[in-house]
């Protein structure tokens, strides 16, 4: 009998038996009640798209959206993710649903690999270990100056060394971003390890190099998290190998410096934020909380998130700077009238530099250093509008979105720093619709920081130099997305002024 219906088989029958059986999963494993979104295809959902749209996914994200709507799903490999596009929506998902849409995702391969090798630290963790470690870190950060006038200081010493390697540079081309990791990088080592590193120093360069490498991969849509194949296949062993091991590597070189730090700690004098977690383990209950791979985990965190982050929006307004002289002369002018040339600015003249304030708001708004956010997870079934998302979804904030959308910002794709300014030329910060840090409960606990040495590095670095790109040479303002949005390399002038 089997033979006889085997026999009757011809390969295209197989074909279609097999089509239909896969279409038929694919429809009976989505759930139902879900956004609308783009017809994927069995096995691999949208992930076709999300590759053939190549350097392009945020435009095609764009393209999603304007079919679908403010709240569209997709579909990669078996995960489902939902992303969400307004304003008011986020809100009510990231901020008043914050318990149930603050998860991380703890299903996808990449992450899966930095968490087993390196341990959780607060980016990638959830539940009660995260809300622990976000608590110890902040006040941590806190203790160590963040907001106050010891820190300030030391972000000014900082900006200063980049200025005399630029001063050394006597007006040759220089590729910034290389340089602001290193101001960036250099401004966490002196909260974490009470030091900072020289310029020329190996292991600094290699360290910033590394972090650079883990969080400027196209990480979030990478198919090794969604398609097992994709792993042996080369592309996915490079990005596994680039991530994977930057972040192994950044966690061997911290466990020397830790040990260093636990070998001389001294409870009545705390150096630094190490100590500080050394100190707050030594008191609590839930020791293991804070233990020894937990201490590296955020500390890489710190070095992570700060330091790409920072340095892409530094790299970007000196880009502007080069795009939009008008706007860099008149950023000068102001810095001349409220600072002038014989000291550095500080956090006390921003209230007087509204001009500057709004350009810098502005870069946030027109360039996404952070298009796509870090993605959450729904951690039990959770409801955003009229739609049901089951546990586990991806649920992306798409911050470029709501930072470009017409509704909301008229010519939305115009540098206009003015649009922050009212008749009289004071500042007024956007009160909603600009979200550049995120929102909620998981929103960046970095940005009193990154707020600090934007403003100061902003400052100290026009009030001594003109930025301009090379003779015949026009800025490139189209950026490259991996976890960030940053420019393409390219050299540009800083002249003494
Ligand atoms: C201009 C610079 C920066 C931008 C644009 C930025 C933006 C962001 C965004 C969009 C998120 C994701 C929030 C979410 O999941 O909803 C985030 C998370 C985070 N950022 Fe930043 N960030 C910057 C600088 C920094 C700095 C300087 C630090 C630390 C020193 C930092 C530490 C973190 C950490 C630890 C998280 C994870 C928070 C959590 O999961 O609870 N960031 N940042």
């Amino acid at each position: 009998m089997l033979d006889t219906i085997l026999g009757a088989l011809d390969t295209t029958s197989v074909f279609v038996f097999l089509l239909v059986f896969l279409i038929g999963y694919y429809w009976l494993t989505s759930p139902k009640n879900m956004p609308p979104g783009p017809m994927g295809l069995p096995l691999i959902g949208n992930l076709l798209q999300l590759r053939a749209a190549g350097s392009n996914q945020l435009e095609l994200l764009k393209k999603w959206r304007q079919q679908y709507g403010d709240v569209f799903a997709i579909r990669l490999g078996s995960k489902n993710l939902v992303f969400i596009s307004d304003y008011k929506i986020l809100q009510e998902t990231f901020v008043k649903n914050g318990d149930i849409f603050s998860g991380r995702p703890s299903n996808l391969y990449i992450i899966n690999q930095i968490k087993k090798k390196t341990g959780t630290g607060v980016i990638l963790s959830e539940g009660a270990i995260w809300k622990e470690l976000r608590r110890v870190t902040l006040m941590t950060m806190r203790d160590f100056g963040v907001g106050k006038k010891s820190l300030e200081q030391r972000v000014l010493d900082e900006a200063l060394a980049v200025v005399e390697v630029l001063e050394k540079g006597e007006g040759q081309p220089v590729l910034f971003k290389p340089l602001l990791s290193k101001f960036a990088c250099n401004v966490i080592c002196s909260i974490i390890l009470g030091d900072r590193f020289d310029y020329d120093d190996k292991t600094f360069i290699e360290l910033t190099k590394l972090v650079n490498l883990a969080v400027s991969q196209p990480l979030v849509f990478a198919p090794v998290n969604f398609l097992p194949i994709t792993r042996f296949a080369p592309a996915g062993k490079k990005i596994i190998h680039d991530v994977v091991d930057s972040f192994v590597t950044i966690d061997n070189f911290l466990g020397t410096v830790l040990k260093e730090h636990e070998e001389t700690y001294d409870p009545s004098e705390i150096r630094d934020f190490v100590d500080f977690y050394i100190k707050t383990r030594s008191d609590s209950d839930d020791a293991h909380l804070y233990d020894a791979s937990n201490m590296r985990r955020v500390i890489i965190d710190l070095f992570a998130a700060g330091t790409e982050t920072t340095a892409t929006t530094l790299s970007w307004i000196l880009l502007y700077f080069a795009a939009y002289p008008e706007v860099q002369t008149r950023c000068q002018q102001d810095i001349d009238k409220v600072v002038g040339q014989g000291r550095s600015a500080t956090m006390d003249d921003r209230k007087n530099l509204p001009y500057i304030e709004a350009v810098i708001t502005e870069i946030f708004r027109v360039v996404n250093i952070a298009p796509v956010a870090v993605p959450h997870v729904a951690v039990k079934e959770g409801k955003i509008r009229q739609y049901t998302v089951p546990a586990e979804t991806i649920v992306i904030g798409n911050i470029r979105e709501i930072h470009l959308d017409p509704v909301n910002w008229p010519e939305p794709d115009i540098f206009k720093p003015e649009r922050f300014l009212d008749k009289d030329g004071n500042f007024c910060p956007p009160k909603e619709n600009f979200m550049p840090f995120s929102i909620g409960p998981r929103a960046c606990l970095g940005e009193v920081l990154a707020r600090m040495e934007t403003f100061l590095l902003f400052c100290t670095l026009v009030q001594s130099f003109t930025f301009v790109m090379p003779q015949g040479q026009k800025p490139d303002l189209q950026g490259q997305f991996g976890v960030t949005y940053s420019g393409k390399p390219q050299p540009f002038l800083a002249k003494r002024r």
